[in-house]
């Protein structure tokens, strides 16, 4: 079975597919005289009429055309899409047929830039997409005037997926890195990125130092031990003032920690991949601190984390992640 594009010459083939439909699936859902309303309104000039605006497809197997799909713009909306004439003969019903057809419409342009989708379903085609994942629009499960389900799906658009992506791709690298240069313009943005953050009533309590002179970086690399991203060409030192916020709460820990994460989303937006080397350093043996005083960082102020940037060497690793269930939940705590 291969799923295609509709061309006009397929008119009258979908055309008999959605009457033999209707006449022999729908037909036990729906009084007969409404069935033969519809059955005289699919006419292929009504179907060729409906390809002229949508995205229109057609599953076919050596037998012929066996189903059909479209997608096109939900009314007006350049943001929301909806589905048509999804039908599968009779023949091929439960063969994943249908679900063929609703994954390329998913994939179609219409759905990708889409931030909901609508199906006008019928009463027959209910549960199969509430098995796909529509749900009845803004809750409502009453029928509509021609006695069918307005089902819909949220999805992210792709443009508002990038951050979304960059987030879900971050890791943590902790192989070789190439040995070029990272320009300034870069760790400034990556800086920028950091101070954005946000931080408890403002304080504003996390300060950044990027280093990409070569002497000053094997200066401090060589502090390190065990050592870590001994081939990185730049790394930013994280710094953190230990400021109170209000009566006895400081949040200097969870500031530089939101710095340190929008930091690490910006280095990978922008092709590089570094690590949180936090706990290597502010061990016992305080090489935090010695890097501070190489960098001439006041008292008042601790070194807490460096982060190396450059263009890896090697395929990060993708650590073992627990499943989304396992840690996040609707309304109240689920984990049993
Ligand atoms: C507070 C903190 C301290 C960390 N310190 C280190 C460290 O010293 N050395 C290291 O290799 N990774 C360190 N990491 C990175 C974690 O090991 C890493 O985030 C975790 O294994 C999950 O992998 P991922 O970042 O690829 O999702 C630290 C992360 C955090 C949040």
């Amino acid at each position: 079975m291969k799923i295609r594009r509709f061309t006009d010459a397929d008119a009258p083939a979908v055309s008999e597919l959605i009457r033999t439909t209707l006449r022999i699936s729908n037909a036990k859902d729906y009084p007969p005289e409404m069935i033969e309303a519809l059955i005289e309104r699919e006419t292929p000039e009504h179907v060729k009429q409906r390809a002229s605006w949508t995205h229109f497809y057609v599953a076919e197997n050596e037998t012929g055309i066996i189903g059909s799909g479209a997608i096109g713009p939900y009314w007006d909306k350049q943001d929301e899409s909806s589905l048509f004439t999804i039908f599968v003969h009779p023949d091929y019903q439960g063969k994943g047929v249908g679900r063929a057809i609703i994954e390329t419409l998913e994939q179609d342009e219409f759905a990708l830039r889409a931030k909901r989708i609508e199906i006008p379903a019928s009463i027959t085609g209910l549960p199969f997409y509430q098995k796909l994942g529509y749900t009845f629009k803004n809750g409502h499960s009453e029928m509509d005037a021609e006695r069918l389900y307005r089902l819909e799906k949220y999805r992210i658009p792709e443009d508002q997926r990038i951050l979304l992506k960059q987030i879900l791709e971050r890791r943590s690298y902790r192989g070789k890195y190439k040995n070029i240069k990272v320009p300034r313009a870069h760790l400034t943005a990556i800086m920028e990125a950091g101070l954005a953050a946000p931080s408890g009533c403002n304080k504003q309590t996390t300060s950044l130092i990027a280093v990409d002179d070569d002497k000053l970086l094997s200066e401090l690399k060589s502090v390190i031990d065990p050592p870590v991203a001994s081939t990185a060409p730049a790394m930013i030192c994280v710094l953190t003032r230990r400021i109170i916020a209000y009566r006895d709460r400081c949040f200097a820990v969870q500031d530089y920690s939101a710095a340190i994460e929008n930091m690490l989303l910006a280095i990978h937006a922008l092709g590089y991949q570094s690590c949180w080397y936090e706990g290597h350093i502010t061990d016992e043996d305080r090489i935090g601190y010695q890097m501070a005083q190489i960098l001439g960082v006041p008292d008042e102020y601790e070194l807490v984390c460096i982060l190396p940037i450059g263009v890896a060497e090697e395929e990060p690793v993708k650590p073992r992640k627990k499943a989304f269930e396992e840690r996040a939940w609707f309304n109240g705590f689920k984990n049993e």
